[in-house]
């Protein structure tokens, strides 16, 4: 009746790409329908970012990656790869971040909940 169904979020994981695809400290980029999304990993985490800077149409996963930031290789913002928060200017609107979760060999994506 309205409520949240639990189980159906889950179903709005989709697969982005084999978790080996991924290197130990590093991004690539995928598409999940049309969305550009990079798939980040860093301190055995992933994480996943909408992959266009807010500052300008560039793509985040050719950025380098620091903890849990990822650095706008064009004019040197870092986000927040938690948040999508901007750490530094001259990008100052976060970008999108979704759930990620592992399950087997593979990365799987809510793009549907942008936190
Ligand atoms: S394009 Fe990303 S900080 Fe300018």
């Amino acid at each position: 009746m309205g409520d949240l169904n639990l189980s159906d979020h889950m179903n709005d994981y989709v697969r982005a790409c084999a978790l080996a695809d991924v290197p130990e400290v590093g991004a690539i980029s995928v598409e999940i329908g049309d969305t550009p999304v990079a798939i980040v990993r860093s301190n055995g985490q992933v994480y996943a970012i909408y992959d266009v800077c807010s500052h300008a149409d560039v793509p985040l996963s050719e950025g380098d990656i620091e903890d849990t930031t990822i650095e706008c290789w064009l004019h040197g913002s870092r986000f927040d790869l938690t948040t999508g928060n901007p750490i530094g200017l001259p990008a100052f609107r976060p970008v999108p971040v979704y759930p990620t979760k592992i399950d087997g060999d593979d990365v799987f994506v809510s793009i549907n909940q942008e936190s």
